[in-house]
């Protein structure tokens, strides 16, 4: 197969697709504040979706909300819907990369993925759905290698945060780093916060299929990743707060940004459990309650089309129609703990118990809606300036796998997602 252009002689650097979308507006406004740090400079921008009305709009609040007048009339409308193919493919042509804020990505995810892979330009998606990612990565990841192109999921809170996260304290360890595990906490102001429901739509039918997910997963043949060092331990419980596993994209993704090291590097893989906390008893009470209505109504067509109406009642407040608002993102904040152990050099990590410790965090602002932009675009930056620290070949990745070798993290560290080692190699 021929490989297709993705150069900068497009006329747009970032193409931001469902820019109308509740989290699609604060990419637009996340792209439009990171127009210097584009290729010598610069960055050329464009929005699309299925409606030129709220486009407009989204740019006119936008322009008011940055004090940029220019930007109602400087940037281009591009329409295009996921069931118009050949809309899809004339926005494909016109981008190097294509940011996708279009989901549930279960439902539309798929024929942007074909037109970007088929268009030539790289895409970005902020998708948590393992489901998507890891059949987009078994139907699409050669003909994204012979075309030259980058089709990177997972580049929002999910799951940046945690897959760097891991890649970062792995980095700052002076040996081998064999177990880590990871605490998210996230906490609101005295306004609260909530998720907007097009995450609980996700989660919703993500939920429902997940039978699918393991068949899926059986057609990559894959071996078990080898087990280094000592077997990790299961733990349900951190210091300041009871914690439970985590049920979102990031085990998954970060099992397979350390495949991909593994098999492309050689570079051992590190195991990871990831858990979120949930406060004291009363919450965990609640949570239960609510997990077990959720996986009970999930099941069927009525108790979806329940759950999709009812976000804020059967999620207690945590979801709901209308997001959160500005006031409720500015007192919002995540934090990712990661405790790790490994051997030091020198050491023989099949030999004996971990002989160091190390602690990071990674943390930053409201997760949904303020760093899951950061994150997407700062991977876009990376990708458009640093093209020789990618992976040698296109493909369909990981967050880890193709950001690995660049600065990203840096890059992130200047944008108020913060990495940070606390304690380094403390003998265990
Ligand atoms: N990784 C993370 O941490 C993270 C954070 C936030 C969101 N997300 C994910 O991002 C996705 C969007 O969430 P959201 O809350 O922004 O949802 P949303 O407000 O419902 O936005 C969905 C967007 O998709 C567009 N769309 C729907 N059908 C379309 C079609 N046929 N053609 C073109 N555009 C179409 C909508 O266009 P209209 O505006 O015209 O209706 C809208 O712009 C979800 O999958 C969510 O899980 C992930």
């Amino acid at each position: 197969m021929a490989k297709v252009d993705t150069s900068s002689s497009r006329p747009y650097h970032i193409v931001i697709f469902g820019a109308s979308g509740f989290t699609g507006q604060f990419v637009v406004e996340e792209v439009a504040r990171t127009v210097s740090e584009g290729p010598n400079g610069s960055l050329t921008w464009a929005v699309a979706g299925r409606s030129r009305q709220k486009l407009d709009k989204v740019l006119e609040q936008t322009a008011g909300t940055l004090g940029k007048p220019e930007l109602r009339t400087a940037v281009e409308v591009i329409v295009a819907d996921v069931g118009e193919p050949d809309s899809l493919a004339a926005m494909c042509k016109q981008a190097v990369i294509v940011l996708n804020c279009v989901g549930p990505y279960r439902f539309w995810g798929e024929p942007v993925v074909k037109a970007c892979v088929e268009n030539g330009a790289h895409c970005i998606d902020i998708s948590g759905e393992p489901q998507f990612l890891e059949s987009m990565q078994l139907n699409y990841d050669s003909q994204a290698a012979d075309k030259g192109v980058y089709i990177v999921g997972a580049c929002g809170f999910d799951s940046i945060p945690a897959d760097m996260g891991v890649l970062y304290t792995r980095d700052q360890f002076k040996g081998t780093l064999t177990a880590l595990e990871s605490f998210l906490t996230a906490s609101t102001g005295p306004e609260g916060g909530s998720i907007n429901d097009g995450t609980w739509k996700s989660a919703i039918y993500g939920f429902a299929d997940s039978g699918k997910l393991r068949s899926l997963r059986k057609k990559f043949g894959h071996k078990p990743l080898p087990v280094v060092g000592s077997k990790i331990k299961r733990r349900y419980r951190e210091v300041q707060q009871y914690a439970v596993p985590f049920m979102g994209a990031d085990p998954s993704v970060v099992k397979r940004s350390q495949r991909f090291l593994l098999e492309e590097h050689q570079e051992t893989p590190v195991q990871y459990g990831a858990y979120a906390g949930v406060g004291g008893v009363a919450n965990i009470v609640k949570m239960l309650f609510a997990g077990m209505m959720f996986w009970f109504l999930v099941k069927f067509s009525f108790g979806r089309d329940l759950l999709i109406k009812y976000p804020e009642f059967f999620s207690f407040g945590f979801f709901s129609k209308d997001g959160p608002t500005r006031k409720q993102m500015e007192g919002s904040s995540f934090k990712f703990a990661f405790y790790g152990e490994g051997y030091t050099e020198g050491q023989d990590p099949s030999q004996g118990r971990p002989n160091a410790k190390i602690r990071t965090l990674v943390q930053g602002p409201e997760a949904g809606y303020v760093a899951t932009p950061i994150a997407m675009v700062q991977a876009a930056i990376t990708i458009l300036n640093e093209p020789t620290a990618l992976p040698k070949k296109g493909g369909v990745y990981t967050p880890g796998a193709t950001f690995a070798k660049t600065k990203l993290v840096e890059r992130l560290n200047k944008h108020g997602i913060q990495f940070s080692s606390l304690v380094s190699e403390v003998p265990v």
